[in-house]
This record gives C-alpha cells, structure tokens and sequence, in this order.
C-alpha cells in the first residue's frame, strides 16, 4: 500500500550537524524507502542537482504538490538579526520555513535540534535558535534524538500513510516511541533495582554491565525508545555500549542535562 501511494517528500536543513539524516542513511534498506516507499523531492546531502538547479528542485516540489508534501525538517531555526545567522540560495532560514512549511501536508521534525533548537539553541544562544514550532508557530510531530532514532521516521510515515492517528506527548512525540523512558526498558535495571552502580569507566563493575546512574544516566527522565529500537540495524544503543544517557531526545537537553558525568 505504501509503495503505490509514495507521499512526495522535502527535506529541508537549517542549522544541524547532518548526523540525522547520516542516521536515516543507516537505515535497514534505505535505498527501498527512497525509491519505493516515499518520493525524495529535494534534501540538500542525498540529491544530485546543486546551486540554482537544486533550488529549482525545491520551489517546483513545493508548488506542484502543495498541500500534498510531507516536510521533514532537520535543524533548528535562527530567529534574531530577522534569522540572519543561516541562509540558503540567499534566504534565511526563517525565510525559507515559513515559505514552505505551511504549504505541507504535514511536518515531521527529526531530530532535537528541528524539534527542541538542539546544540543551536544551548545557551548563550546568541542566533536565537528555535525548534520549527516555536520559531513560526506550526504544529509539528517532532522525532527528538541526538540523532533521532530513522525507525521511528519509517513508523510515523507508516501511519500516516494508514490514516492512523499519531497520539502525541506535550513535547509533540509520537507515544508509539517516546511513550516510555529509556530507563523503564534499560538492559541494566535489574542491577538499579539490586544497588549495582559503575563508578568508573573502566571497571570491574563496568565490565560486568552494572547500572551507569551514577556515572551520570539520565535513562529515569529521558523519553525514548533506544533500548528496544537501537542503531544501526539494531546493532547497539549508548548505554549497551557502555556510555550513560546523556537524554538527547529532552527539550533543552544541553542546557537541561549538563553535566552529563557525575564527577
Ligand atoms: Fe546533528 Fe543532533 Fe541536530 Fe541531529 S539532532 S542534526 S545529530 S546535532
Ligand atoms: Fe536506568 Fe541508566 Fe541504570 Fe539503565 S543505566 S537502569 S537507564 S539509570
Ligand atoms: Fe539519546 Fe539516551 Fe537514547 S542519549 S540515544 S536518549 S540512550
């Protein structure tokens, strides 16, 4: 069903790292979804076109399906200086947001920094950095993550594609995938629950996989699916591999979350 239907797709990018749409790269068959499941309009790191060409490419998708397009924003939006601290072709971010995004069907943020203004916005903020709902006062279903996790990109346009109401937390999060914290599906609860804490990276207490709270772990207050969907063909997630949960799918995580090591 959703092969035949194919919801054309612009994918725009504001201020971002790239590491969201290099997650979406890593996605099992990801050649199959761009080809086959949605039609990839215009997205600055995967499409051939460059300069005026690539341009073009963006303004004849936003008018020939107007109404009819899924945007997926990766980056946050510059708002002071008139959004003078990022441009396109010429146009500030903000400029370009509040061109095309209220022309879409519908918005999908990917990433914390579309959704929430991510590194961008950590203060001092000086760009005045914003997520795409705050900056121009759209409503968007926002896919958080530092990076965002692709799995629950292909589950959202699935839905949407089945008509499916998509229930969202306060934060604007699907429940399918933010419903829970990483904490209450962590590999390592049982040894939270029976006091078994590493307290150096490095150790035995490390090596044996006990719980990384007081390194640090923000698992308890952090909304995500990691455990269960993993990276990378569900290879690994960071608290799997050893790190603690620094809780990159939180609004302000940066600022809200820091330090992100107990001393
Ligand atoms: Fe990069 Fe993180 Fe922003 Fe994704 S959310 S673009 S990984 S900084
Ligand atoms: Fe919870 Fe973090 Fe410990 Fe896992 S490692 S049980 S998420 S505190
Ligand atoms: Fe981010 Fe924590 Fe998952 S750091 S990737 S929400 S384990």
């Amino acid at each position: 069903k959703a092969a035949a239907i194919r919801p054309p797709v612009v994918w725009l990018h504001f201020s971002e790292c790239t590491g969201c749409s290099e997650a979406f790269l890593r996605t099992p068959d990801v050649g199959g979804i761009i080809l086959e499941t949605i039609s990839v309009e215009y997205h600055e790191t995967l499409m051939a076109a460059a300069g005026e060409q690539a341009e073009k490419s963006l303004h004849d998708a936003v008018e020939k399906y107007k109404g009819k397009f899924l945007c997926i924003v990766e980056g946050a939006v510059g708002t002071s200086y008139n959004g003078s601290y990022g441009k396109v072709s010429g146009k500030t971010f903000l400029e370009i947001a509040r061109e095309v995004i209220p022309k879409a069907a519908a918005t999908i943020c990917v990433g914390s920094c579309s959704a929430y203004g991510g590194i961008a916005a950590a203060a001092p903020n000086p760009g005045g950095y914003k997520g795409v709902k705050d900056a121009i006062g759209i409503d968007t279903i926002n896919l958080p993550g530092c990076p965002f996790n692709p799995l629950n990109l292909l589950g959202t346009i699935l839905k949407y594609l089945d008509n499916e109401k998509i229930e969202l937390d306060d934060y604007g999060r699907p429940l399918f995938a933010y419903g829970e914290t990483v904490h209450d599906n962590c590999p390592r609860l049982e040894h939270y629950e029976n006091d078994e804490f590493v307290e150096e990276f490095g150790s035995k207490e490390a090596e044996l996989g006990y719980c990384l709270y007081k390194m640090g772990c923000k698992g308890p207050e952090t909304y995500n699916n990691c455990p269960t969907a993993k990276f990378n063909d569900a290879t690994s997630f960071p608290i799997q591999a050893g790190h603690p949960c620094i809780g990159c799918s939180e609004p302000g995580f940066w600022d809200e979350m820091t330090p992100f090591y107990e001393e």
